[in-house]
């Protein structure tokens, strides 16, 4: 059975913790003889890994390419605009055509039923590179992030606020649920998690020790937080919608009062790309508790350890 990566309960606890390690050590031995280059395949013919575009993309965009080439491969970066995916042909025959030709297929795209109707046929792993539901390729890298800054993952307090029914607080529910988190989520009422979510993660919670929590109380949710994150309060294709979104969010903004009520040693992050004085304060994201940086750095090599995971199935 094709293994897929299309959201974060796609991989076992163990099996996190198991891509977890490998994107450590892959990060470590970076450029050195020992960096593995599994899709270069005998003969020194780099294999292909399909990387589709339908939204845009800086930090997914490079890190796949980028880590593709590293593992020995091919990026093949694709946008919808120039492919004729992006002029309505079937998903499944484009995948038909790509898995004879490619290693993996990556993608970038609007609802999360069009990665399941691609995963369906492939025989190739399909990964998520963002949909409208879940952006589980992010949150690998932002678990990485945490390990690196705290040491561990189980038992820690994650606090996202901002827009809770968006994928980053999707992925968080699921992701950190999976690693034995407490996640907690603070938003508006009117932009609360899909409860189908709530509940899937609250159950795998209750597996690894974790929790989960949607609260409208900003300041509850942030009490105390090891992590404190959010997200643009305008995803990708909301853009009409500005005028409406910005005032219900005002009181989840990331800023200092909010990160004053966090752990001392907090470690704030954010998936990027940001927005200075809305969803967070510049104070905060350029601040000593930011680990943005780190946080984007850490799509490349957690992508890289999903990707040779997926590969070795
Ligand atoms: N965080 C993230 O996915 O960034 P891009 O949209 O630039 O890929
Ligand atoms: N929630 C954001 C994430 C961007 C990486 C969006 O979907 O636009």
């Amino acid at each position: 059975m094709t293994r897929h990566f299309l959201k974060d309960d796609d991989l076992t606890p163990a099996e996190q913790a198991e891509v977890l390690a490998l994107a450590a050590s892959l990060k470590a031995t970076r450029h050195t003889a020992e960096a593995p280059t599994p899709l270069a395949a005998p003969g020194g013919v780099p294999r292909a890994v399909a990387v589709l575009f339908d939204k845009p993309s800086t930090r997914t965009r490079v890190s796949f390419s980028v880590g593709v080439a590293e593992l020995g491969g091919y990026p093949l970066v694709v946008d919808a605009a120039s492919s004729q995916l992006g002029r309505g042909e079937p998903i499944e025959d484009t995948t038909r055509v790509l898995d004879r030709q490619a290693a993996a297929i990556v993608w970038r795209t609007f609802g999360q039923d069009r990665i399941e109707a691609m995963a369906s046929v492939s025989r190739v792993p399909v990964v998520n590179a963002l949909t409208d539901e879940y952006h589980p390729c992010q949150v690998l890298a932002d678990l990485q992030t945490v390990i690196e800054r705290k040491g561990s993952l189980a038992g820690r307090s994650l606090t996202y606020l901002g827009d809770g029914a968006n994928n980053m607080a999707h992925s968080y529910l699921l992701g950190g649920a999976t690693a034995g988190m407490h996640v907690r989520i603070g938003s508006p009422a009117e932009f609360r998690p899909d409860p189908r979510v709530l509940d899937r993660a609250a159950k795998i919670a209750a597996e690894t020790g974790g929790s989960v929590l949607w609260t409208a109380d900003p300041a509850a949710a942030a009490e105390g937080a090891d992590v404190l994150a959010t997200d643009t309060w305008i995803s990708m294709g909301q853009e009409e919608e500005y005028a409406e979104r910005v005032a219900p969010f005002l009181p989840y903004a990331v800023d200092e009062a909010a990160l004053a009520l966090a752990a001392d040693d907090a470690v704030v992050l954010h998936c990027l790309p940001a927005y200075r004085g809305k969803e967070i304060a510049a104070a905060v994201i350029d601040g000593p508790q930011s680990a943005v940086w780190d946080e984007a750095e850490n799509r490349l090599h957690a992508q890289k350890a999903l990707l040779m995971w997926l590969l070795a199935r």
